[in-house]
């Protein structure tokens, strides 16, 4: 695996590898890595010629300064990682790589992101669009990879590919799941013992409202998660909204959508964890 600090280094890479008609596919991650992100590499590997890694834990995403300080950062565990995996490039830029100046563009995604992360974070998926759009720009991928488990940026990322012409696939991978259920983060290294206990009652109650929605209408069903949910003193849910998957609007009525995904998140103390799941998606 090679490692690029900048700009330049890896453009030039890049550049030499598709006039030689390689197809680059690209896992942006901020590091921390899990096995979440090594089968998006392995998916990545399978469709792609060259694996390009970037790890970079971007500051205009975070709306709050504490979560972007304790953000967990181990980059000689994580190069551990990516040498036993299909990556072959890894970008380790700084922020003054990736923003010489900052970073004044503001996006318009109409209502995507007013809903869910984005009501609770403001500023969230501005950021994410900045420096996906800004890595999409130095990489110049043929395809990208992101995770199930980040619903909504996976939807705010294909409007702003749609909306920046970018000749880009966005592949959507699947999420990773602990033996416990507990959907992979790197934030759940940051859990202590005992919210780490509790947290797979998140994806249980997911799981059995599956159920539960067969037989009741959409409104009890989210009061069954969050009541299922903060009944353990561990656990709080922020939201749990459940939405058309593409509009990403919540809906009243089972009938009103055939694509419909449960999406949640919770605090296990300081520690925010989310979540999803679909009931029904009539295209899959
Ligand atoms: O999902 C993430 O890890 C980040 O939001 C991303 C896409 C790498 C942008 O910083």
């Amino acid at each position: 695996m090679e490692i690029f600090e900048s700009v330049y280094s890896i453009e030039q890479k890049i550049t030499a590898l598709k006039n030689s008609g390689k197809v680059i596919g690209f896992v942006p991650t901020m590091g921390a890595l899990h096995q979440g992100h090594l089968s998006l590499i392995e998916i990545a590997g399978k469709a792609s010629d060259v694996v390009v890694v970037s790890i970079f834990v971007n500051p205009t995403q975070f709306n709050n300064p504490d979560d972007l300080k304790r953000y967990p950062r181990d980059l000689q565990r994580d190069i551990d990682m990516l040498n036993n995996s299909a990556c072959e490039l890894l970008f380790v830029p700084t922020v003054k790589e990736i923003y010489p100046e900052p970073d004044q563009r503001v996006f318009e995604f109409g209502l995507l992101d007013k809903v869910m992360e984005g009501k609770f974070r403001p500023g969230h998926f501005n950021g994410v669009a900045q420096v996906v759009s800004r890595l999409f720009d130095i990489v110049k991928p043929h395809k990208a990879f992101f995770g199930e488990k980040d619903f909504q940026q996976l939807a705010v990322i294909r409007e702003m590919v749609r909306q920046l012409n970018y000749n880009i696939e966005i592949v959507a991978c699947p999420i990773i799941r602990e033996t416990d259920g507990l959907a992979m983060s790197s934030r759940n290294m940051l859990l202590s013992e005992n919210k780490r206990k509790k947290a797979p009652i998140i994806a249980d109650s997911l799981f059995e409202s599956f159920n539960f929605a067969a037989a009741n209408d959409v409104e009890k069903t989210k009061k069954f998660v969050i009541e299922r949910i903060n009944a353990s003193s561990e656990l709080e849910v922020e939201y749990f909204e459940i939405v058309d998957g593409n509009t990403l609007q919540s809906i009243s009525n089972w009938n009103e959508s055939d694509y419909v995904v449960g999406c949640i998140a919770v605090f296990a103390g300081e520690i925010r964890l989310i979540d999803n799941v679909i009931y029904k998606n009539s295209m899959s």
